[in-house]
C-alpha cells in the first residue's frame, strides 16, 4: 500500500451512512491510532454548516452510535476537533473552487468517499476535474448503488473513468469488509482439510441464504424502485457465492483475488424461469411482534420484490452439477446469512444392517448474527445398544466469537475506509467484476419482465414463497433451517 494521504473527504457527510457506520468507523481509526495525526477529515453536504456544526453532528452521531464504554471525553474531543465542513451543492459545478481551496494543497494524497446518491457521482467527478481534485494522487470510494443495470452501471464506471484509472476507484460492497467474510478466505485458503473436497466429486450443494427481519426502513422510493434482486443479490450475495466458488488466487492481492472472482461470475449459467422465484411480504409476525405487509408499508400498489430465491449454477469443471440455491428476503423469520455446504453421502454405509440412517455432512459458515464455523459430522451414540452402535449427527463447533473473545468486532466500514485511506483493493469491486454481476442479474429482470409470472406473496415472520421451499425439495434437497 501506499503511504497514507493528507486528506479524507466525505461526500455525504451528514447522511445516514455517514451518522451510524463512517463517522463511528473513522472514531475507532483515530481511537486505535490508525489514522495519523496528519490527516484531515473534510466533510462535504448540502446542509448549511461550518466546521463547528459538523462536529456538533458527528458529536450526537457518536453520542447514538458508540457503545458506553466508548466515550472517553478526552477522546472523542480529540476526534472531533479534526473534523472539518465544507458545504456544497455536488450538483452544480461551482462549489467545488471553495471545496478546493478549502482543501489547500493536495499534492500530498487525498482519498474521497462518495457516499450520496448515484445521480450525484457524475457532476461530482466532473466538478472534482474541474476544481483540479481528480490528480494522480487521488482515491476514490464509491458507495453502492452503482448503477441498476449493466448500462447504467457502465456510464457511471465512464464517468469515473475521466477522471481517474482503476487503480485509483474504490467500489464498496459492504460486505467485503466484514471480518467473516474475509474469514471465509482463510477458512478455505489457510487450511489444508476443506478445498480437497471443495468441488463436485464432494459437494452436493451449496446453499447462501441471507434473510432479514427489517422491512422497508424508511427508504419506500429507493427500495421500491430496486428491489431484492438489485439491493442484495447482484451485489453482497454474488460476492458471498464468488469467495465461495472460486479458484485459489495464487496471492491474498487485489489483481489475484478479483481475477478469481471475474472468472467465477463469468461461469454463471443464465437462470432458467423455472429457477427462480420472487416474492413479496404480507401481513404477518416476527418474533410474536405484528407487523404490516409490503403494500401497506409502501402506501401503494407495487410489483417490486422483497425476496428472490435462485437455483444457481456454474459452469466449469469444479462446479459442475452442483446447485448454489440462494435466497434473500426481507421481513423473514431471523436476521441470518450463512453459507451451507452440503457434502454427498458417503459412498457405502456399513451401519445400514444395525439399522444405522446417516446424515451427508454438513458444513455451516454462519457469517451473522452468531459467527462460527460448524461441521456437522456423524457419530456414535454412548451407551450398550443391541444394535451394537447407535449413530446421531452432532456438531464440530468452532465459534469465532469464544475463540477471538478479547478482540471487539468491528464494522466493516472500519476496514474498508482504512484500506481506501491506504490505497489497498483487495477488499473492493473491480470494474469487470461489477459488470459481470449486473450481466447475469440484467438477464433474470428480463426474464422476470417478459413472462407474466406473479410476485408471489409470503407472510412476513416465514421463510418465504412456498415456491422458494420447493425449489430444493423438488431436487430431494431442504434448506438449512
Ligand atoms: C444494504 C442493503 O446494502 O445491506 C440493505 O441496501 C440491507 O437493504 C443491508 O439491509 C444489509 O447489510 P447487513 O450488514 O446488515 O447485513
Amino acid at each position: 500500500a501506499e503511504t497514507c494521504c493528507s486528506a479524507l473527504l466525505l461526500f455525504g457527510a451528514t447522511g445516514d451512512l455517514s451518522r451510524r457506520m463512517l463517522l463511528p468507523s473513522l472514531y475507532a481509526l483515530y481511537e486505535d491510532a490508525l489514522i495519523g495525526p496528519g490527516l484531515r477529515i473534510v466533510g462535504t453536504a448540502r446542509s448549511e454548516l461550518d466546521d463547528a456544526g459538523f462536529r456538533a453532528f458527528a458529536h450526537d452521531a457518536l453520542e447514538e452510535f458508540l457503545p458506553p464504554d466508548r466515550k472517553d471525553e478526552a477522546q472523542l474531543s480529540g476526534f472531533l476537533d479534526r473534523l472539518e465542513y465544507q458545504a456544497l451543492d455536488a450538483s452544480k459545478l461551482d462549489g467545488f473552487a471553495s471545496l478546493a481551496s478549502k482543501l489547500g494543497d493536495t499534492s500530498g494524497g487525498l482519498s474521497i468517499f462518495l457516499s450520496t446518491a448515484p445521480a450525484l457521482f457524475e457532476p461530482t467527478i466532473e466538478g472534482l476535474r474541474h476544481a483540479g481534485l481528480a490528480h494522480g494522487n487521488v482515491r476514490i470510494g464509491l458507495e453502492k448503488p452503482l448503477g441498476n443495470d449493466l448500462v447504467s452501471s457502465a456510464r457511471i464506471n465512464d464517468a469515473v473513468a475521466a477522471g481517474f484509472s482503476e487503480n485509483q476507484i474504490f467500489r464498496i460492497d459492504h460486505y467485503l469488509g466484514k471480518e467473516t467474510v474475509q474469514n471465509l478466505m482463510a477458512l478455505r485458503f489457510a487450511n489444508a482439510m476443506f478445498e480437497p473436497l471443495w468441488n463436485a466429486a464432494h459437494v452436493d450443494h451449496v446453499q447462501i441464504t441471507v434473510s432479514e427481519t427489517v422491512g422497508l426502513e424508511g427508504r419506500k422510493g429507493f427500495y421500491d424502485d430496486t428491489g431484492a434482486l438489485r439491493d442484495m443479490v447482484q451485489n453482497h450475495m454474488l460476492q458471498l457465492l464468488a469467495l465461495t466458488a472460486m479458484e485459489p488466487p495464487r496471492d491474498y492481492d487485489a489483481t489475484s483475488i478479483r481475477d478469481e472472482k471475474v472468472k467465477l461470475l463469468r461461469a454463471l449459467r443464465p437462470v432458467r424461469p423455472e429457477e427462480m422465484v420472487r416474492g413479496q411480504y404480507r401481513a404477518g409476525a416476527i418474533k410474536g411482534e405484528s407487523v404490516g405487509g409490503y403494500i401497506e408499508d409502501l402506501g401503494k400498489a407495487s410489483e417490486t420484490e422483497t425476496f428472490v430465491s435462485i437455483k444457481a449454477h456454474i459452469d466449469n469443471w469444479r462446479w459442475q452439477g452442483v446447485p448454489f440455491y440462494l435466497r434473500h428476503g426481507k421481513r423473514m423469520a431471523e436476521r441470518r446469512s450463512e453459507i451451507v455446504v452440503q457434502f454427498k453421502q458417503v459412498p457405502h454405509n456399513i451401519f445400514a444392517e444395525r439399522g444405522g440412517r446417516l446424515r451427508a455432512n454438513r458444513l455451516v459458515i454462519r457469517l451473522q448474527p452468531e459467527e462460527y464455523v460448524r461441521l456437522q459430522v456423524m457419530a456414535k451414540e454412548p451407551g450398550l445398544d443391541r444394535s451394537g452402535i447407535v449413530l446421531r449427527e452432532v456438531p464440530l463447533d468452532l465459534s469465532l466469537t469464544t475463540a477471538f473473545a478479547k478482540a471487539r468486532r468491528r464494522i466493516a466500514y472500519e476496514r474498508l475506509l482504512l484500506d481506501l485511506i491506504e490505497g489497498e483493493q483487495t477488499l473492493f469491486v473491480r470494474r469487470d467484476e461489477v459488470e459481470a454481476q449486473w450481466k447475469w442479474i440484467d438477464a433474470i429482470r428480463e426474464v422476470w419482465a417478459r413472462g407474466d409470472e406473479e410476485v408471489k406473496p409470503y407472510a412476513a415472520g416465514g421463510w418465504g414463497p412456498n415456491a422458494a421451499i420447493a425449489l430444493t425439495e423438488r431436487d430431494g434437497r431442504s434448506w438449512n433451517d
